[in-house]
């Protein structure tokens, strides 16, 4: 039975092989390679992601993984933006795992972690063209508000992103 929990160090490679491995699968063809290396490179490597375990709330809730049989197979995280607002900072899952649930597991425990704290509404960034997330989040209630610039994308790289909100 696959279950969601708080990250530990013991976590780290794990989180940054499935961020490399689903940034590789996700956006190839969509974004351009320098921008999929500088995000990998500031928010998925093992020192970065090791600073960020510990979470921070209400601004960062910390990283929560999704195990089976002791294998770590998909990671996500939340924060609040403001008093009330939830985000969902990001969720990947090992490529081979797509579709068996494992993303709306992790997805609960966040939307969980953010009404605690008070949200009653949730948004999430999903980059236009990515056709593994947008109706993931369709099927799950989110509905597209905007558009925006992805974020750390230069005014060259044509990085877009969509942002999406539901109530919860
Ligand atoms: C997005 C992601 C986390 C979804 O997780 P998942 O475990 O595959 O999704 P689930 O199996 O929980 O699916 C939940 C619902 O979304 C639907 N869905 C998920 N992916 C879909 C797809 N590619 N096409 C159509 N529907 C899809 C499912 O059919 C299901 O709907 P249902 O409850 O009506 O049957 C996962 O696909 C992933 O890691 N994608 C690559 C990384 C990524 O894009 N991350 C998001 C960055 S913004």
């Amino acid at each position: 039975m696959p279950k969601v929990r708080a990250a530990r160090e013991a976590d780290v490679t794990s989180i940054a092989g499935i961020c490399s491995r689903a940034y590789a699968a996700t956006y190839q063809g969509i974004l351009p390679a320098g921008y999929l290396d500088r995000m990998l490179a500031e928010f998925y490597v093992p020192e970065r992601i090791t600073k960020d375990l510990a979470p921070a709330p209400p601004s960062w809730l910390g990283y929560q993984v999704v195990e089976e049989d002791g294998r770590v197979l998909g990671t996500a995280a939340g924060s609040l933006t403001a008093p009330g607002v939830g985000e969902l900072a990001m969720i990947y899952l090992e490529p081979g795992e797509r579709g068996r649930g494992l993303g709306s597991l992790l997805l609960d425990r966040i939307t969980e972690q953010v009404r605690e704290l008070g949200a009653t509404e949730m948004w999430v960034a999903a980059v236009v063209g990515n056709e593994l997330a947008l109706p993931f989040y369709e099927a799950r209630g989110f509905t597209i508000q905007g558009k925006r610039r992805a974020y750390g994308s230069t005014d060259d790289e044509d990085a877009w992103s969509l942002r999406l909100r539901r109530e919860i």
